[in-house]
């Protein structure tokens, strides 16, 4: 092995195919007293082995509280960097530097930084899909869990800038009735769902709800039953009645759906630009559990937030978690 791995941002080594990956990845974890943390998004594999499964927050919570010496996070690279910022004395590794987000992209921090001088007075809220820098401009972090309870709990008086999804945002002011000044962001695999085959899909599976992440354009939301994170997406399908549902979220969250509810359907909502019906981030799916063990044997690669940056992107997440009465488990 030559040291390219290290500007690759992963471990690249052959494995021997004969290595039961998944008995390596327990030992390790021992051994280092390593946390292993997956989003819904991961592949269901990784799901299956993770200590910890969870939505955007729930995860920065348990990041926040966790006893071990390392933290693994199989997710994209913004939640490795909300992991540090509240746990700066562990470890925290990710399986691959290059598993980015297209939310935190379109919003790099000196443009976003301009956008706020040129709204002053304005509460500066941001999702959590955002660069640590961004977050260091922020008042207050907030998830899809939170978002609206977040937004109703801020005075009536305070104007609001909104970043950086414009979809959440509009989604947002149409439920509080708030009037937000929003950044032109997006997540681009939310963005690609096709209206028309949703609703081919609803018409042959009559009895099935639609259930979106508020990600989604407005067109598949105003179709939709249900709207909702991804924790919350996989609540309703349990508490449900109904049997069915079309869901419009990155697929990875169907495991999880279907672990719980083994005797339900569940229908991957299509995007418009693929004859398969499947939605993937290939961001998320950019993580294995090859590279989980790797990460777990070399303890690379990890994440770096900058103390000064830390210090700043803290507070707007220490907030969230105030104002998230009833949405953490405490
Ligand atoms: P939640 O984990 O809050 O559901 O959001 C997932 C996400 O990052 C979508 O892009």
């Amino acid at each position: 092995m030559n040291n390219d791995w290290l500007k690759k941002g992963f471990v690249d080594e052959t494995i021997p195919e004969d290595l039961d990956l998944v008995e390596e990845i327990k030992t390790l974890k021992k051994e280092k007293n390593a946390l292993l943390m997956a989003h819904y998004y991961q592949k269901n594999e990784i799901q299956d082995i993770a200590d910890f499964v969870g939505d955007s927050l729930a995860l920065a919570w348990e990041a926040s509280k966790t006893n071990a010496d390392i933290i693994l996070l199989s997710g994209v690279l913004f939640m490795g960097e909300t992991a540090k910022i509240l746990s700066p004395d562990k470890k925290v590794l990710v399986p691959d530097l290059n598993a980015g987000c297209s939310l935190a992209d379109s919003c790099p921090a000196d443009a976003f930084g301009e956008f706020i001088r040129q709204h002053p007075g304005h509460l500066v809220v941001t999702y959590v899909n955002t660069t640590a820098d961004v977050k260091a401009l922020s008042d207050i972090v907030v998830t899809s869990t939170n978002a609206v309870k977040i937004i109703n709990s801020i005075p009536k008086d305070r104007k609001i800038i909104f970043g950086p999804d414009k979809n959440l945002g509009n989604y947002l002011q149409s439920i509080s009735g708030r009037e937000m000044v929003i950044w032109d962001g997006a997540c681009h695999v939310h963005e690609r769902f096709s209206v028309e085959k949703i609703v081919d899909l609803k018409k042959q599976n009559s009895d099935a709800l639609i259930i979106a992440h508020p990600e989604c354009k407005k067109p598949v939301l105003t179709i939709s039953d249900f709207i909702g994170s991804t924790a919350s997406l996989l609540k309703f399908t349990q508490e449900s009645n109904a049997n069915k549902f079309i869901v419009a979220t990155e697929w990875g969250i169907l495991h999880q759906m279907q672990k719980a509810s083994p005797d339900k359907t569940f229908i991957a909502a299509p995007p418009s630009d693929s004859t398969c019906g499947c939605n993937d981030c290939e961001f998320m799916r950019l993580n294995s559990l090859q590279k989980i063990y790797l990460t777990l044997k070399y303890e690379f690669p990890e994440v770096e937030v900058q103390e000064s940056v830390r210090r700043k992107a803290i507070k707007p997440i220490e907030r969230m978690f105030e104002l998230s009465e009833g949405l953490i488990k405490k």
